[in-house]
């Protein structure tokens, strides 16, 4: 492997810290988490961006400052609210961490941001990435903080052909990072990759001729920028497929059911959901939606109790379906790609005594949906019910 970046000499790297720092100085984005260096706020934001976009991340993040504004508010909040402030988010263990990660600072390092390097990585959901910003940012220690954009950019600056999909290839980028890191800005310098490979070093069109690093970049000079970053094709997320059930009683209420047991979206409330094969599935997609096509008043008439196929729920007898299904709803995971087919069903009398509410199920009004930490998946779901009875009710 040719590591380019020991060609440099010194005074070229100082030149290179020089115009970078200042090109960031200058242009950086005034963004909530630096307006200070409170290393609270910087872990949070660098948590929130890792799986989510500037635009979206600045709401949440000003929310939930406002929500626990220090890290013991943090530690000892319900974890409802917490869940209820990452909703939308994804990644929900992230906001588990996160409050296992402040109960550790209280505990153990007297409820103050751990200020080394090896005291920061030992926090609850803190990697390398995540340490390296808050170190950098909050405590100007000048350890690298890489993530997919700085990647890109380093891997075309030093025209870098290892693979980013692959683990080991992370000791490459640290290495070439840390013999260009900025000692005395090391904050700046890794938010300057970070802002450079966002708004310039873009994974298609990178904007060349308007970047501060130009001169210094090898796949420039060899006009061969879009050839990095080097990656193999991630595996396409697993195809699954579900049936799901929006199931109301005679007082209008729907009915939940926790995730108690399931690793994925656990103890999420969601409509119930069943797996079904895809051969299921797909039967189920045809004979249910064949019915209706010319009939425009499907919520209250097409109600029926015989055509109820093999929806796959123990209560079917207690439901009458509706005898069309509400639409498909796809949700990615990052290695699964859910199928959900939505079903409308009326609770009969005696349903809620055959559906109980429990510690996991829970009968609720639609106008109640907003109190709960609903994952995305059921986000998508109640959208689809409301699309379908305001297309279904034009009165
Ligand atoms: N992406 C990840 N961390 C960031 C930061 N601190 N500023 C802007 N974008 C980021
Ligand atoms: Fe990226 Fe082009 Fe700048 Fe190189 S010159 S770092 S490819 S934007």
């Amino acid at each position: 492997m040719n590591k380019e970046w020991k060609n440099w000499s010194t005074e070229q790297t100082k030149e290179f810290q020089k115009k970078f720092v200042e090109w960031y100085e200058r242009e950086k984005r005034n963004l909530p988490w630096r307006y200070n260096r409170d290393p609270y706020r910087i872990w949070i934001s660098e948590i929130m961006l890792q799986q989510t976009r500037v635009d979206t991340v600045i709401d949440y993040f000003y929310r939930f400052m406002e929500w626990f504004p220090t890290i013991e508010a943090l530690a000892n909040a319900p974890e409802e609210k917490l869940l209820k402030a990452w909703e939308g988010l994804g990644y929900y263990s992230r906001a588990r961490n996160i409050q296992a990660a402040a109960k550790q600072i209280m505990n153990e390092f007297g409820g103050k941001m751990p200020q080394t390097v090896a005291e920061i990585s030992s926090l609850k959901g803190i990697g390398p990435y995540t340490t390296g910003a808050i170190a950098s940012i909050a405590f100007d220690l000048p350890e690298p903080a890489i993530d997919g954009n700085v990647m890109r950019v380093v891997s075309r600056l030093f025209c870098i052909e290892e693979d980013i999909a692959k683990a080991s290839s992370r000791k490459v980028f640290d290495e070439a990072v840390r013999s260009i890191i900025d000692e005395e800005h090391p904050g700046e310098f890794n938010q300057a990759f970070m802002d450079l490979g966002s708004a310039i070093c873009t994974p298609t069109s990178p904007k060349c001729e308007s970047c501060p690093i130009q001169s210094f970049c090898l796949a420039n000079k060899r006009g061969i920028q879009t050839d990095f970053p080097v990656k193999t094709k991630k595996a396409k997320p697993k195809d699954v497929y579900y049936v799901a059930a929006a199931i109301q009683n005679q007082a209008g209420s729907f009915y939940l059911e926790k995730r108690t047991s399931q690793k994925l979206l656990a103890d999420m409330w969601t409509f119930p959901l069943v797996e079904v094969t895809l051969e299921q599935y797909q039967e189920l997609l045809q004979k249910w939606v064949s019915v209706t096509d010319n009939q425009p008043n499907l919520f209250d008439e097409l109600l029926v109790a015989d055509e109820q196929v093999a929806l796959p729920f123990a209560h079917q007898e207690t439901v009458i379906w509706q005898k069309r299904h509400l639409g498909e709803v796809v949700h990615v995971f990052s290695h699964l790609k859910w199928h959900v087919l939505l079903f409308y069903g009326r609770a009969t009398n005696g349903t809620t005594q055959l559906l109980p509410e429990s510690e996991a199920t829970l009968w609720i009004e639609e106008a109640k949906f907003a109190q709960f930490v609903f994952p995305k998946v059921q986000m998508k779901l109640v959208d689809q019910l409301e699309k379908n009875r305001n297309n279904s009710n034009p009165s």
